[in-house]
């Protein structure tokens, strides 16, 4: 008996179909699945090694191993290596992640259109997993994974500040990472929010159509009040790094608190000079947005008040850096102003998108450094912390982009927008920082010194 098997199916649909989680979650999913194994030894051609799951509203009509007209007509082909499926099934990455960074790959369907369905896929996934252990005894889910603070004893707090640096023998190292980011805030990060001139703005905001505004309004108020939540809770991160005694690093970070605090303004701006609404915006604010910014951000930054450990530091910085700002500001920003830029409209707006992006970039270079140096001092414990952490909110993060598009009819989304875009490009930069701080766990703190700074 094996995975990928008749009988491994058929356990699985039974399991499907008793699951009330799976049933409730799946509840608006239709159409076929084949769970392609890429590496099976057995295989002969390309279609003939996967399970195909006839999955409809909450029921799993038929499962059997997949034959070639299954492959043809399924909706989608989620094809990975056996290594890749048992890491998920294993319960050591999420499915939303394994995705994401191309462990299982989509060989038949869109991402965007898989994308309303997150749960659903993660119910399943679970339910698998619970078939997999019952019928042929695979580990349980690592738990030492999932809980924080494992093998890391947690640091108290220090009462007595570090030495002072700048007069000692140390003085201030130029040529560490963080310095150079502040150079570039210095030259860079200097834009005052009050110099934007919005006249034409506001022109331009009076000719888009209604559901037109709506978007642009949606958008601005998740960024407004995503952007006032990172400057509310970046505060301990820079407790805990001064008390670290890494004067480079606060130098930079101050710079990073007052760019936070021109993003807020400058939002701000667009609603009072440009849209000029005066109500209150919180009702664009979607489930998993409110999931993220009120409970998980806070949370995560919270923590390192009583708590700086490096794995509680880690997690705060995923949160924050990895998944506030890569996944969903610098998506959001990039989409945001690559429509204003192809209408040829609000200049002002486009000018506070790019200087945002260009802020931002330097902020996730920060966060890229700062798990990069937990890695390389502290070890696998800490990967495994920050691996479990993105696995934690990835799916909610996609799940805010999905909501933020629901208010639409699919067929007349205001600018033309497609939620894929926005996964698509966040699955890119994703895939690419998560690679680069898994290289810290063969590097040293030299090499993470020498990150390229991104622009
Ligand atoms: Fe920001
Ligand atoms: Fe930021």
């Amino acid at each position: 008996m094996e995975l990928f098997s008749d009988v491994w199916a058929q356990a699985l649909q039974s399991a499907l179909r008793a699951s009330e989680s799976y049933q409730h979650a799946a509840r608006g999913w239709e159409g076929a699945v084949v769970l392609d194994w890429s590496d099976a030894p057995s295989r002969a051609s390309t279609n003939d090694c996967g399970v195909y799951l006839d999955l409809w509203h909450g029921d799993c009509r038929v499962a059997r191993v997949a034959t070639s007209a299954d492959y043809a007509s399924s909706r989608y082909v989620l094809s990975a290596d056996m290594a890749s499926w048992l890491t998920v099934l294993e319960g050591r990455m999420a499915p939303t992640t394994a995705i994401l960074r191309g462990k299982i790959k989509l060989k038949r369907g869109s991402l965007g259109g898989l994308m309303p369905h997150v749960s659903a896929a993660t119910e399943l996934v679970r339910v698998a997993q619970t078939v997999s252990r019952d019928v042929y005894g695979a580990t349980e889910p690592n738990k030492d994974i999932a809980a924080p603070n494992v093998n890391i004893r947690v640091t108290e707090a220090k009462t007595q500040r570090a030495p002072l640096q700048s007069t000692s023998a140390i003085g201030i190292r130029f040529n560490l990472f963080p310095m150079r980011l502040w150079e570039k805030a210095k030259r860079l990060g200097i834009w005052n929010p009050a110099d934007i001139d919005f006249s034409q703005d506001r022109m331009d905001w009076q000719r888009l159509a209604p559901d037109e505004q709506d978007m642009l309004l949606r958008l601005t108020s998740l960024f407004q009040a995503g952007e006032e939540s990172v400057t509310l809770e970046i505060l301990p991160l820079l407790d805990v790094i001064a008390r670290e005694g890494r004067l480079e690093e606060q130098l930079y970070l101050t710079s990073f608190l007052w760019e936070e605090a021109k993003h807020v303004e400058a939002f701000r701006r667009f609603f009072d000079h440009v849209a000029e609404v005066t109500g209150d915006l919180t009702h664009y604010h979607s489930t998993s947005y409110r999931q993220l910014f009120t409970d998980e951000l806070p949370a995560a930054m919270g923590r390192l008040r009583t708590d700086r450990s490096p794995i509680a530091q880690a997690r705060a910085s995923v949160t924050y850096n990895m998944i506030v700002e890569g996944v969903l500001a610098e998506t959001g920003y990039h989409v945001y102003h690559r429509v204003l830029v192809e209408r040829g409209i609000m200049p002002g707006m486009q000018r506070v998108a790019a200087l945002l992006k260009a802020d931002e970039s330097r902020h996730l270079a920060y966060g890229i450094f700062l798990l990069s140096r937990l890695v390389v001092e502290h070890g696998d414990p800490v990967w495994q912390a920050i691996s479990s952490r993105m696995d934690e909110l990835l799916p909610g993060a996609i799940q805010i982009i999905n909501e933020a598009f629901a208010a639409y009819p699919v067929d007349h989304r205001p600018f033309n927008l497609e939620p894929e875009v926005f996964v698509q490009f966040a699955m890119t930069q994703f895939q690419r920082r998560f690679d680069r701080i898994e290289r810290a766990r063969r590097q040293s703190i030299h090499d993470v010194h020498a990150l390229e700074a991104m622009e």
